[in-house]
Parts: C-alpha cells; structure tokens; sequence
C-alpha cells in the first residue's frame, strides 16, 4: 500500500511536472534564440538610440509569432550555446542561420530550409596571388578561423585538416583576426562573408567551399510537432508570398550599417 501511495504521489508529480513544462507553449510569448552577429541573418542596430535585434531571420521569427498570436522575445546568446538552450527549454526556436546538419538532427528537430545559404572561404587581399583554392590552404603553418560550435569550425577540420583550427566565439572578431593576420584564412557563410568584403575591403572571398547540407532552417525541441507544423506553414507563406524576398532585401541593406561599425 505505502508503495502504492508513493507511486501515485510520484505519478501526480511527474503530471504536475509536465504541465509546468507545458506552460512555456500556452503562455503568449514565442522566445526566439540566436547569436545576433551574424548580418544580414541577425544583427544589432542603434534605433533612436536604442538596441534592436533585427535581420532577415528576426522578421521570420515575427512572422512565426503573429501566427501563433504569441509576443516575440529574442534571447540573444553565443552560438555555440544555442543547442544547449533549446534542448532545456528556455527557449522555444532558434533561428541563427543554423545548418540542419546530420549531427544536430540527432537532438533537435528542424523546419524546411527558408534560405539556401552557402559556404566560402575568406583570407586577405593581400595573400590573393599565394592561395587560388581552399587546397593552397591546407598547410600545418596556417591558422584558420571559424565561429565556435558551427558547421564552418567543421569544414575547417574536414578541408583544410592540416591547418591550426581557431575557434572564436563571434563573428567580428573573426574578421578582426583576419585582418590583423592572426588567422590567415577563415570558413564563412557567403552572404556573411560579402557583407565583411564589402564593408572591409582588406578581406576577400577566395571562392565557395563544398558542404552538403547546405541552406538553413529552424531548430525546435525534438517531438514538438505542433510548433514544427506551424514554422513549416509560415515558412511555405512567406516563400511562396515574396514575403522572404522582402526580409532578406530589407536586412542586407540595413546591414552594411553593422559590418561598417566593427571596422
Ligand atoms: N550556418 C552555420 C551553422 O549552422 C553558422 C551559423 C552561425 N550563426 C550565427 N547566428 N552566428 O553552424
């Protein structure tokens, strides 16, 4: 019996405990996590003196809420700890340019690609005429960067192996690194990385790298097909409505603002 009643009260707990876990879907907020250095993605900007997270991903997520009748709040975080929150909960989604490769499938859950991103390789102007292909760059003697925790730190590993791999938390101190020759080449997604060419004309793109899971989508906890079914509907509306097109236009031309700032 004395069992009996503890399994119960342990039972009412656990159920007592899933509707708190509950709470977070039915309460009217939609917290959004990324890693807001990352233009045209998501990035910073001074409005009337305020901070605000904007960017092509930040006005998915905006879209994403209005559907759900829910209140957006951005959760901005490093990149490599953006995983680690999803999976525990605090927050809902995160949309952060994130690659839906193989390995993260195993722990999270991903929507349909919004955007089909691709991936180069950086070094400086001044090294044009010693490097031709991401091959030149793969000697023991080189430094190559990459934003810790994402797929860039693992083509570093995969193409250029022999190279030092420098993981670095954010995205500017990346191009300072490279512009100052700390580093001497760096792994970057494309549209990122013509937004620091233009915006610091010392860096360039040496060309595209391969990568086959290319294009990026929402990560959601695993099993929460309800949310994963709403981000899909809204990411075939605003695909097929011209919607994304518009996002992506507005936070590029915002965006040279950011890239100039971290001159
Ligand atoms: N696409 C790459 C990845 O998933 C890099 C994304 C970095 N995103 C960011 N907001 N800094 O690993």
């Amino acid at each position: 019996m004395k069992k009996l009643v503890a399994i119960m009260t342990s039972m009412l707990m656990l159920i007592g405990l899933a509707g708190c876990g509950n709470k977070q879907d039915s309460s009217n907020k939609l917290v959004v996590g990324t890693s807001a250095d990352f233009a045209p993605y998501e990035f910073h900007i001074l409005e009337e003196g305020k901070d605000k997270i904007v960017g092509f991903d930040m006005a998915l997520a905006q879209a994403i809420a209005d559907k759900m009748g829910k209140e957006l709040v951005i959760k901005d975080m490093s990149f490599e700890s953006i995983m680690i929150e999803l999976q525990n909960g605090s927050i809902d989604l995160a949309i952060a340019g994130m690659s839906p490769d193989e390995k993260r499938k195993k722990v999270v859950d991903f929507s349909k690609t919004y955007y089909e991103g691709s991936q180069s390789v950086m070094i400086n102007v001044k090294d044009k005429d010693k490097y031709k292909t991401y091959e030149d760059l793969n000697k023991k003697e080189l430094s190559i960067g990459a934003q810790t925790g994402s797929i860039q730190a693992d083509l570093t590993q995969k193409l250029t192996p022999n190279a030092k791999m420098v993981g670095l938390a954010q995205m500017p101190n990346i191009i300072m690194e490279l512009k100052t020759g700390k580093i001497d080449a760096a792994f970057v997604e494309t549209v990122i990385a013509e937004n620091y060419a233009k915006a610091h004309p010392e860096v360039m793109i040496l060309s595209e790298v391969p990568y086959e899971a290319q294009g990026n989508a929402v990560a959601i906890k695993k099993g929460n097909e309800e949310m994963l079914n709403t981000v899909n509907e809204v990411i075939d509306e605003v695909l097929s409505n011209g919607k994304m097109a518009e996002y992506i236009e507005e936070a590029v031309n915002l965006s040279a603002y950011d890239t100039a700032k971290n001159k």
